[in-house]
């Protein structure tokens, strides 16, 4: 059956720390899908959410840090995300707060769920928990004996709280990642969560005790919801849970997130989803993590960068562009200034800047910005669309440009310079089919540069090209070296 709705997702994000360039890659991709889906489906037809996870103990660290109360840390803290967000042009349908009421009363509803489906038991559990991860670790994956991810020390949690029966969904979990839709990529990552359930699942802790921050466990008032449990139900809430009509929504899930968290999508949220009775998500697509000039992002290193810091200097455009075509979605990778600037220069300030700038002029020049009816297109988009479809945006991105020096070729080959003096029928049919193209590129580039499309249709769009086209992405000096 042909897919009529979507509902495209980030991981919402925690408010211990500022977004950096990380969450960045993550919310733009998803701003992709979300923008190509509208165009394919109707606006009305596809929702688009990101947000913030703040019932963490992280937030109650960071705010004391901050000197503040927590919930005005967090309102202070959700505000810049979603400004950064704003600033970017993210096209979010739905800004999620896990403080909000309205999630509240869900995460509440859909616990109280688990314990009527009569999967969740009170029992003492003695752990290693990692509060950077807000996870349990058991002994064998450990590094060291400390925290894989964060290197720290972990705290010996020792307290009763309450366990859903995770082994008991194994095999269903199982059967819906081998099963016909398919639904987690790449494949190298459907293999890592396939091998983690053979390994063997437990119970797992979905409350705790002694936390004064947090939404309350609805059979105990005395514990607090596990904060990863709270953040996942966020997709349920944005879709209306539980009032009416959230299925229309909560049925169409395609979730993009960062490879660390796989095993929290794609395992133990089916397992949870099974368990109430609510439907599984379309698809979890993992992406890669990428490094800063070799280094792994990390706050004790300060070497995050602020991706508003960037756009500042390059435009919102060129930052998507980069990050979706230099890194292919699902793979690891590196930013580099270096390399940034480089691509910037040579992919979007003198192949596509370039073009389109001197293709206005002539017009303008040759034939007083009126262009001759454009022969109709005949180019196929189905490989971008097919490329766009499976996150393959690298691929997208590069048959994109393959059009774009296609048309540069022409430019150089066929001389309209030369033609104004002598073959003005020629002229005009070269310029209307470059302008054509230009058309027909805006609207693939649209969900990728949504502001450089608007303006190459802006520009190309009308019965007289508009002359006023100023400079795409203004050259940059090449970096001088030490
Ligand atoms: N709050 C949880 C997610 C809950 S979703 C129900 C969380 N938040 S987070 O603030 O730590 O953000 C994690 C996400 O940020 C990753 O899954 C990934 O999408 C993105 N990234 C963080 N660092 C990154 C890189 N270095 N590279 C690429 N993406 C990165 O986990």
């Amino acid at each position: 059956m042909p897919e009529t709705k979507r509902y495209i997702t980030t991981p919402i994000y925690y408010v211990n720390d500022k977004p950096h360039i990380g969450h960045a890659y993550s919310t733009i991709a998803a701003d992709v899908l979300a923008r190509y889906w509208r165009t394919k489906l109707g606006n009305a037809n596809v929702r688009f959410s990101t947000g913030t996870d703040e019932n963490s103990k992280k937030t109650i660290e960071a705010a004391e840090l901050a000197g503040q109360d927590t919930k005005a840390y967090a309102d202070s803290m959700a505000t810049l995300w979603r400004g950064t967000w704003d600033s970017l042009g993210i096209s979010y349908d739905h800004f999620i707060r896990t403080t909000e009421p309205a999630h509240h009363k869900a995460a509440q509803h859909f616990v109280q769920k688990l314990y009527d489906a009569g999967d969740i038991t009170k029992g003492d559990y003695e752990g290693l928990y990692c509060y950077r991860c807000e996870q349990f670790y058991k002994e064998d994956e450990l590094a060291n004996g400390k925290c894989p991810v964060h290197k720290i020390e972990l705290e010996v949690v020792k307290e009763e709280n309450y366990f859903f029966d995770l082994p008991k969904y194994a095999q269903l979990v199982k059967d819906w990642i081998t099963g016909p839709t398919d639904p987690i990529g790449p494949v190298s990552r459907k293999n890592e969560v396939l091998a983690f359930i053979d390994h063997g699942l437990e119970k797992i802790s979905i409350s705790r005790a002694n936390q004064a921050w947090g939404i309350e466990v609805p059979f105990d008032a005395s514990q607090k919801v596990y904060v990863w449990v709270d953040a996942l139900i966020n997709y349920l809430t944005v879709a209306g849970y539980p009032d009416a009509n959230y299925q229309q929504w909560s049925h169409q899930f395609h979730h993009i997130v960062g490879k660390d968290i796989i095993k929290f999508h794609c395992i133990i949220w089916p397992a949870m989803l099974l368990a109430a009775g609510e439907a599984l998500p379309q698809t979890v697509f993992a992406h890669g993590f990428f490094t800063i000039e070799g280094e792994k992002i990390s706050k004790s290193l300060g070497n995050s960068i602020d991706p508003l810091a960037l756009t500042a200097q390059y435009g919102n455009d060129a930052l998507r562009y980069y990050l979706l075509r230099e890194i292919p979605f699902g793979s690891d990778g590196d930013f580099s200034h270096a390399r940034f600037e480089a691509v910037y220069n040579a992919d979007l300030a003198n192949e596509l800047g370039n073009l389109v700038q001197r293709v206005a002029k002539m017009i303008t020049q040759y034939c007083d910005g009126k262009l001759a009816p454009g022969e109709p297109q005949t180019h196929d988009i189905a490989g971008v669309e097919a490329a766009l479809e499976q996150c393959r945006f690298d691929v997208a991105l590069k048959e994109i440009w393959v059009r774009i020096r296609g048309l540069n070729q022409l430019v150089e080959e066929e001389k309209p310079w030369v033609l104004a003096k002598s073959d003005r029928a020629q002229l005009e049919k070269v310029l209307a089919h470059l302008a054509g193209d230009l058309r027909q590129i805006a609207t693939l580039l649209e969900p990728f540069l949504p502001k450089t499309a608007s303006e190459i249709k802006r520009v190309f769009g009308g019965a007289t090209i508009d002359t006023s086209v100023g400079i795409l992405f203004p050259k940059l000096a090449p970096a001088k070296a030490d």
